[in-house]
């Protein structure tokens, strides 16, 4: 018996991984976080699964259920939204599975913040600007947030910001953020990526609040802000420019032949539609 842990995608179900929806198949137990995972995506459960919604749930009840299916021999699905390497609220349940010997496996999944990129039609590094992308937050009830990972800590950077879990909290990620990225930094905000009722809002730290002001759900959104969503931006990579020697293809400007590079190398940031 084994509990798969399992980045269940951002929404959409045929953004699962093949791998997850495998493994979803063949659990005739699965706990989902209710709140963010769809229930499109228990279609792939087996007739008859036990499913259990844990949004309502402790942790203990959870570990309880996960206890109880191991006495039982049964395999379980716990299906957290997007990857579950961040605010999945995983290291605590691992730890409690290693405590009682319980085997586990972890599937990684599509992270919110690349539907919401996608969802964007933007690349969030762009050549020749910033290269860095900071996934981070506002601090919550439950998550106090060190000082030294402030907003204002991040923006000294110049980094590409993707703000989770705070957009409730817009104004003060304005307020924050405009002296030092300039109240003409452009800031997207994009709820609910890849589900049908998806939102995208695009503007600039000065406009933000009046354009964003009555969208969406109210929890579920990424704020990205950085000079990178500029749309007319158009650096382009080395990566694939045609004097450039690099170890799968050598270099071919003299010699006539086609390269078959296209035109796919970091062209531009975020599409302007
Ligand atoms: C508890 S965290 C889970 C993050 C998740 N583990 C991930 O990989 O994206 C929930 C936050 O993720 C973001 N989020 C999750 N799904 C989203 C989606 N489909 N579109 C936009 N933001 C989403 C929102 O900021 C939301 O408040």
């Amino acid at each position: 018996m084994t509990v798969h842990f399992i980045g269940a995608g951002p929404g959409a179900p045929d953004l699962l991984t093949l791998r997850g929806r495998e493994l979803i198949a063949a659990c005739p137990v699965c706990l989902y976080a209710g709140s963010l995972v769809p229930p499109q995506v228990l279609q792939y459960c087996p007739p008859g699964a036990r499913l259990v919604d844990t949004a309502p749930l402790s942790l203990e009840d959870i570990i309880e259920e996960m206890r109880a299916a191991h006495a039982q021999g049964l395999d379980v699905a716990r299906l957290h939204s997007g990857d579950l390497s961040v605010w999945s609220a995983t290291g605590e349940q691992l730890s409690a599975l290693r405590t009682l010997g319980i085997p586990y496996t972890i599937t990684p999944g599509v992270p919110s913040f690349a539907a919401a990129a996608a969802a964007l039609g933007c690349e969030l590094t762009v050549p020749g600007q910033s290269q860095s992308v900071v996934l981070t937050r506002l601090q919550g009830r439950a998550s106090p947030v060190p000082p030294s990972e402030s907003l204002t800590a991040f923006a000294r950077t110049g980094a590409t910001l993707a703000i989770h879990l705070s957009v409730h909290a817009l104004a003060q990620v304005v307020e924050q953020l405009t002296p030092l990225y300039g109240a003409d930094c452009p800031v997207a905000v994009v709820w609910r990526a890849s589900w049908p009722d998806e939102q995208v809002v695009r503007a600039t730290l000065a406009t933000v609040l009046e354009v964003a002001a009555g969208k969406g759900p109210p929890h579920t959104a990424i704020i990205f802000v950085g000079r990178n969503l500029d749309p007319a931006l158009s650096g382009r990579s080395r990566l694939y420019a045609s004097d450039y020697d690099r170890r799968h293809r050598r270099r071919v400007a003299s010699s006539g032949l086609s390269d078959h590079s296209g035109q796919a190398s970091g062209e531009g940031a975020c599409a302007s539609s």
